[in-house]
C-alpha cells in the first residue's frame, strides 16, 4: 500500500474561505432554465412556476451565488426582452446556441428564484453585441432607487425596491472565436475599462469581473490577461478563469491529473495579477473569479446532431460517472488550496446542462458530481490551512508528474471543527495517510464519508439514482496524536473532526 503524509499547522493559514467560491451557474441554455428551474406546467411547480424538487436539491448544496444569464448566451442577449408582462415578451433567436429563446423567464424571475434558493446573484453584461449604454441601463434597472427611466421601469414591473446586485461580469469569454462579438485583447480592454468606469460612477458598491481566458490552452492566454488588466487595473476587482476537462482518450490516470493543470493555471493568473499590481504601484489585489469550471465532454457528440432553432433542447446534458466526481473533488481541493486568491467559483452549471442536478417530467435527481460539490459547499467553511501533502507521484500523459493524493484541511473555528477533503487517484491501491493532529489533541473523528465505486464509469440515473453515493464508516482513527486513515483506491473522502469537550458532572450539593 502506498503511504502519504499530510502536515498542517494551526498558525499556517492560506486564507479564510469566501463562501462564493462554492457558487454555480444558470445559463439560458438547453433545459437549464426551462424544465430545470422553471416549468409552470409541471406538477412540481410552485405558484411562481419554479420547480420545487430542483429548489430542494439546490438548497441541499447551500449554493451561495449563481451566475446568470450566460455564458455565451449573454453575448447577444437583450435583457429588456425578458422583463415586463410575459404576454408582451418577444421570442428571439439565440445565436450562441442556435435555438429560440421565449423570454418567458428573465431577470426578475431569476431574482425571485434566487431568493427562494437562498443564493446571491452574479449577473453578466452583454459586451458582445452591446456596449456601455445598455450595460448602464441594466445596472440602473437593477440597482438605482427611483425617479429615472430605468429604475421607474423596474418599479412599474412590480419591484419598488432595487435588486442591489453586487457582483457583475463584464461580458463572457470575449477571447473565444465562438463568442458573438469576440474581441482582441486590446479591443476588449478598452470597452471593459470604459464600461466599468460608467458602471462604477452609477453604483460604486458593485464589484466587477473582467474576462480572462476561456481556458488554459487558449493561444492568447497570458497576453490576454496582461493586456486587459494593464488597462483595467484601477476599475475591476476580479479576472475570470474558465476551465473544463474531459476524459476524451479514456485515460483515467491522465484525466484525474487534470487538477495539476488547474493548479498551474490559477498560479499563472495570480502571477499576472501581481505583476500588474506591481507595474501600477497599486495597493489592491486583483482576485480570481473561476466562474465556469467542471467536467464537460460526454455530450459533445450528441450535441452535433441537435435540431436547430427549437426551444429547450436536451443540450450539454452530460451524464456524469464516478471518475468525473473524483475529478470534481480534486478541482474543489485545488480551488480551496488557492482560497487566498480564488474568491468566486461557479460550478458550471447547476441543472440539466453539465450539471449536478437533473430533471425530467417525473422528478429530479443527483448526478455523481453532486456529492463532492455538496460536501464542500456545506462542510468547507472557515479557514483553509496550508496543507502540505507528501504523496507519491505518477507520470500523467498530458500533465506530467501528478500526486496520487489530493488533500486540503479546513478549520472552522466557529464550530470547532476540522474537515479533511481528499481524493486518492490511485487506480490500483488503497493509500495509508497520516495527518499530524497534535495541535488539535482534543479533536475526535465525527464522521468519515467515502465515495467509491469499483466501476469508474458507474452513473446515477433517474431509475437508479443511488448507484454512486457516499457512505459513512470510512477507515480512520486517531492514534498517538495522528489521524491515521486508509483511503480506498479511487475514492473521495471527507473526514470531520470535532473538538471534544468533556462535560464535568457535578454531584448534587
Ligand atoms: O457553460 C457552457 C458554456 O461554456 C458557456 O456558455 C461558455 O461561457 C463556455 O464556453
Amino acid at each position: 500500500m502506498k503511504k502519504s503524509q499530510v502536515i498542517i499547522d494551526k498558525e499556517y493559514i492560506v486564507s479564510e474561505i469566501d463562501k462564493r467560491v462554492y457558487g454555480s451557474f444558470i445559463e439560458h441554455l438547453g433545459r437549464a432554465v426551462y424544465e430545470g428551474i422553471y416549468q409552470p406546467e409541471s406538477p412540481f411547480a410552485d405558484e411562481q412556476g419554479f420547480r420545487k424538487d430542483t429548489l430542494e436539491l439546490v438548497k441541499e448544496c447551500n449554493v451561495p451565488i449563481v451566475r446568470y444569464p450566460g455564458g455565451n448566451f449573454v453575448s447577444s442577449y437583450r435583457w429588456e426582452d425578458g422583463v415586463g408582462p410575459k404576454d408582451q415578451r418577444p421570442s428571439q433567436v439565440d445565436l450562441a446556441w442556435e435555438v429560440v429563446e421565449s423570454n418567458q423567464f428573465g431577470l426578475n424571475e431569476f431574482v425571485e428564484w434566487s431568493k427562494k434558493a437562498g443564493s446571491e446573484i452574479m449577473m453578466a453584461f452583454n459586451l458582445g453585441t452591446r456596449g456601455i449604454q445598455e450595460a448602464k441601463n441594466l445596472l440602473e434597472y437593477c440597482n438605482f432607487k427611483s425617479g429615472t427611466l430605468m429604475s421607474d421601469l423596474r418599479r412599474s414591473h412590480g419591484y419598488e425596491q432595487p435588486h442591489n446586485i453586487k457582483t457583475w461580469c463584464l461580458g463572457n469569454e470575449m477571447d473565444g472565436p465562438w463568442q458573438i462579438g469576440q474581441k482582441t485583447a486590446g479591443e476588449y480592454a478598452r470597452i471593459a475599462h470604459e464600461t466599468a468606469k460608467a458602471l462604477k460612477i452609477l453604483d460604486p458598491n458593485i464589484e466587477l469581473v473582467a474576462c480572462g481566458s476561456s481556458h488554459s490552452h487558449m493561444p492568447t492566454f497570458g497576453e490576454w490577461e496582461t493586456t486587459v488588466l494593464d488597462e483595467c487595473y484601477d476599475k475591476v476587482d476580479y479576472i475570470s478563469m474558465h476551465q473544463y476537462y474531459g476524459n476524451r482518450d479514456n485515460d483515467s490516470a491522465n484525466f484525474l491529473a487534470s487538477s495539476v493543470d488547474l493548479d498551474q493555471f490559477i498560479s499563472t493568473v495570480v502571477s499576472i495579477c501581481d505583476y500588474i499590481k506591481g507595474k501600477h504601484h497599486g495597493k489592491k489585489n486583483i482576485n480570481i473569479s473561476l466562474d465556469e469550471w467542471n467536467v464537460w465532454f460526454h455530450s459533445e457528440e450528441a450535441d452535433k446532431h441537435l435540431e436547430k432553432w427549437i426551444q429547450k433542447p436536451h443540450q450539454l446534458e452530460d451524464i456524469y460517472n464516478f471518475e468525473d466526481a473524483l475529478l470534481v473533488g480534486s478541482m474543489l481541493i485545488t480551488i480551496l488550496r488557492h482560497a487566498d486568491r480564488v474568491k468566486i467559483g461557479c460550478l458550471a452549471q447547476l441543472v440539466n446542462v453539465i450539471a449536478p442536478i437533473m430533471t425530467s417530467d417525473t422528478g429530479a435527481w443527483r448526478q455523481t458530481i453532486f456529492y463532492p460539490y455538496m460536501h464542500a459547499a456545506t462542510l468547507g467553511q472557515g479557514i483553509v490551512l496550508n496543507t502540505i501533502v507528501k504523496s507519491p507521484v505518477y507520470e500523467a500523459k498530458q500533465y506530467g508528474e501528478a500526486p496520487y493524493l489530493d488533500c486540503v484541511v479546513i478549520e472552522n473555528p466557529e464550530k470547532e471543527e476540522l474537515v479533511v477533503f481528499a481524493v486518492n487517484k490511485d487506480l490500483e491501491e488503497a493509500m495509508e495517510v497520516s495527518l499530524d493532529l497534535r495541535q488539535y489533541a482534543d479533536y475526535r473523528i465525527q464522521e468519515h464519508l467515502v465515495m467509491h465505486n469499483d466501476d469508474l464509469k458507474a452513473i446515477n440515473t433517474e431509475e437508479n439514482p443511488n448507484n454512486v453515493v457516499p457512505k459513512s464508516g470510512g477507515n480512520s482513527k486517531i492514534d498517538g496524536g495522528f489521524l491515521q486513515a486508509v483511503f480506498e483506491r479511487t475514492s473521495w473522502n471527507v473526514i470531520r473532526l470535532m473538538k471534544h469537550t468533556c462535560s464535568l458532572l457535578r454531584s448534587p450539593d
